[in-house]
């Protein structure tokens, strides 16, 4: 099939390449010149583990190209909306004006009997009002919502293996512009990547309803379980333990239970406000009215971790050494969106203490957005003075660092582990003071 891509960031950049993988010829529309040359070059403008070698494949078989010209997606039968909705500034509500102007730049290139197929997370009622954009543009066009759950890091695998896939489709399912939207789009996700794979085919609403709520759940298993490990530090109990006890409940399960840091990045805290928002203006804003405590029970953690550096230097942190290990949001990303890590470093940085941030991948991103901060490329550099360190990202290679040959190379053997990835008994037996979030 002819595809395009219309927004080529994380989401775009995977979903374009994943489709020339599965034979498709595709091009990728992208906005910012620079990004667009790097793609067509056969390079990943960010790092997510898999991208290079599958765009370096995909661009030497011809299949895919990129450009910045919206004309080039006019003989597309199916357009992929790919680009992102982040939160308003000083608001909860998401900024749409992405996905307004990538419609506007498609409309004039329509073909008859194309398909516009939303992948972005968009407030509900947003595909209903680009159909009806679509339908005034070219009558016999369509629009339909599908939804894209990758997580960075996993992103390759999550687009060609997904857990299940989502249509919301007009008239929803079994209509017949229903069945046609379905029909095209089982054509683009034929074998191997709709085998087994569970399908949902609904409306419109319910569609953008799965993405948001599946994040929403996310986000609630988190501050849950980082809720309990507020009650884990008052009482003296172990949360991971406690994790792991109600996690071999089936219904429960052991996935996302993991306490610490919290969540952060480019979907869970700005989707779980976009909804909030949404349900709002809807009238409904009681039925969400638990994802305001969700969020708060997330950004305390951050403030516990600097009351615990704080505990653990003595009672002051000012002109204390302070080693952050990770900026990225989590590990296997370059991506410092709302990043936990990089608002600790932060916060103790304006409380007075000398902070140096590393992390294996992250750090350019992490300059542009806290110029103000210190970055350190290696592990041994940041902690070589600290008086505390800090595991804020669990990086592979901060998870295996070996107690003793570190020890040896900082000030002062004080780690505190915010994401419960450590082995107490090691680093305590190694000579370490080892504290964590939610463990005694
Ligand atoms: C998320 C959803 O998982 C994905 O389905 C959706 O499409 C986009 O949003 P992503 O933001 O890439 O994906 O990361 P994810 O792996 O979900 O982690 C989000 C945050 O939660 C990270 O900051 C991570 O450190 C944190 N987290 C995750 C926890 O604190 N504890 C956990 O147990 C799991």
């Amino acid at each position: 099939m002819r595809i395009s891509v219309i927004g080529c960031g994380y989401l775009g950049a995977v979903h374009a390449a994943a489709m020339a993988k599965l034979g498709h010829d595709v091009v990728g529309v992208e906005t910012d010149p620079g990004k667009a040359q790097a793609l067509a070059e056969g390079e990943a403008p960010f790092y997510e583990p898999g991208l290079p070698e599958l765009l370096r494949e995909a661009v030497a078989t011809g299949r895919l190209i990129f450009t910045t010209e919206p004309s080039a997606a006019t003989d597309a039968q199916v357009h992929f909306l790919c680009v992102g909705t982040p939160q308003k500034r000083g608001e909860y509500a998401a900024d749409l004006r992405y996905v307004d102007a990538a419609v506007a730049s498609l409309l004039p290139f329509l073909a008859p009997g194309s398909l516009v197929a939303g992948k972005s997370t968009v407030p509900v009622g947003t595909a209903r009002r680009i159909a009806e954009q679509v339908r005034h543009a070219q009558p016999d066009a369509m629009v339909a919502w599908n939804p894209e759950f990758l997580r960075e890091g996993y992103a390759v695998k999550d687009t060609l293996h997904p857990d299940r896939i989502v249509y919301g489709v007009p008239d929803g399912a079994g209509s017949e512009a229903g069945a046609r939207a379905e029909a095209l789009l089982d054509e683009v996700y034929a074998a191997p990547l709709a085998e087994h794979t569970p399908k949902v085919v609904t409306d419109y609403t319910t569609a953008e309803l799965v993405k948001v709520a599946a994040n929403s759940f996310l986000a609630t298993k988190i501050s849950f379980i980082n809720a309990m490990a507020e009650l884990c530090e008052a009482t003296g109990a172990d949360v991971t333990q406690l994790a792991d006890a109600i996690g071999h409940d089936a219904r429960i399960g052991r996935k996302f239970l993991n306490a610490g840091l919290g969540f952060g990045g480019g979907c869970l805290p700005k989707d779980i406000r976009a909804f909030m928002a949404r349900a709002g203006e809807l009238g409904v804003d009681q039925a969400l009215s638990f994802l305001r405590e969700v969020d708060s029970i997330n950004m305390r953690r951050r403030v516990r971790m600097v009351d615990l550096a704080r505990e653990v230097c003595g009672g002051s942190i000012v002109g204390r050494k302070v080693a952050v290990l990770g900026a990225a949001f989590k590990p296997d990303s370059d991506d410092v969106r709302d990043s936990p890590a990089l608002n600790v470093a932060a916060q103790m940085q304006l409380q007075g203490a000398h902070v140096k941030v590393t992390d294996p991948q992250a750090i350019p991103n992490a300059e542009r957005a806290w110029p103000d901060l210190v970055f350190s490329p290696t592990v041994e550099e940041a902690a070589a003075d600290a008086d505390v360190v800090l595991l804020l990202t669990e990086w592979r290679e901060y998870r295996d660092l070996d107690p003793v040959t570190f020890g040896e190379v900082v000030a002062g053997k004080r780690i505190i582990d915010g994401r419960n990835v450590l082995d107490p008994a090691t680093w305590r037996g190694a000579g370490w003071t080892y504290r964590a979030l939610g463990r005694p």
